[in-house]
């Protein structure tokens, strides 16, 4: 299980997240949605160790900042929102930088294979020798993704689960290949590791989240399973346009329609 507690974060005066709590469960993926600027990088920075925060973050009941960062790298892994790299790598050496992080193996045989059934679960078999940069938006998004699978790649270690924490992984990918991400991320959560992912597609996040957290405004709204969180009056009221669920065949989740015709006005009445 991974926790958080009455984290807290600041930006000189401004308070960004304000004493908001959070738990996931392994064997779970666990969402993470809510508004443009409600505090969702922010908070996952704040559970990963990136910014300092107030409050506590434990993983399996040890605080991450007891954890050395070699010890951290080997626990969990982060896929940041924005995944620009300076240098000219090809896609190869980028997701090959998974295993150093993450200590992943020290057998050559497995070193040299990891990063190609990496790059197969996300599409980019054949892309070995490309440059980065001459990726696209969502071939680059997927490369990146590679580079986080590889770090952690099992995700049990020594029967302890690892946690996986992506932020916007699918914001770049096509429909076919969000389906491909969405599955990656639940399989490693069905294998025994934890998943934590911001998303913005509430439909996607029905569909393959076990748990919800809606963020407004640096503060938990509403958290639970999608179809206790993703209600009309929340979402209408914290996206501040007409929302419309319903539940319709085959999955009988929660689908989330937007209501053009309706005016910001009536959707937060
Ligand atoms: N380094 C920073 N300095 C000052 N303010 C910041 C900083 N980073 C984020 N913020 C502010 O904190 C708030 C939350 O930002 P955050 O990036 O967590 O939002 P978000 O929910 O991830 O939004 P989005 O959906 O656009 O990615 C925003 O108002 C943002 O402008
Ligand atoms: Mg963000």
């Amino acid at each position: 299980m991974m926790q958080a507690q009455d984290i807290t974060v600041k930006y000189g005066r401004t308070t960004v997240l304000d004493n908001v709590d959070f738990a996931a469960e392994a064997g779970q993926l666990t969402a993470i949605v809510g508004p443009n600027g409600s505090g969702k990088t922010t908070l996952l920075k704040a559970m990963t160790g990136e910014i300092p925060a107030s409050g506590e973050t434990t993983l399996q009941g040890r605080a991450i900042s007891q954890m050395s960062p070699t010890e951290l790298a080997t626990q969990r892994a982060v896929l940041p929102q924005s995944g620009n790299i300076a240098f000219p790598f090809t896609v190869l050496e980028l997701v090959r930088l998974g295993l150093t992080s993450g200590l992943a193996s020290h057998d050559p045989t497995h070193q040299e294979t990891l990063p190609l059934k990496a790059l197969d679960r996300v599409g980019l078999r054949g892309f070995e020798g490309r440059l980065v940069q001459e990726l696209s938006g969502g071939e680059r998004q997927r490369a990146q993704l590679a580079r986080v699978l590889v770090q952690i790649w099992e995700p049990t270690l020594n029967g302890t689960p690892r946690w996986l924490f992506l932020d916007e992984p699918v914001s770049a990918l096509d429909i076919g290949h969000q389906l491909v991400v969405m599955q990656v991320a639940r399989d490693f959560a069905r294998a025994g590791g934890g998943v934590v992912a911001v998303m913005h597609d509430l439909n996607l996040t029905a569909m393959f989240a076990d748990h919800v957290y809606l963020l407004d405004r640096g503060r938990v709204r509403a958290s639970g399973t999608p179809k206790s969180v993703l209600t009309d009056t929340d979402l209408s009221a914290c996206y501040g346009c007409a929302l419309r669920t319903n539940t319709p065949p085959p999955h009988g989740g929660p689908w989330i329609l937007p209501q053009a015709t309706s005016s910001h006005q009536e959707a937060t009445l």
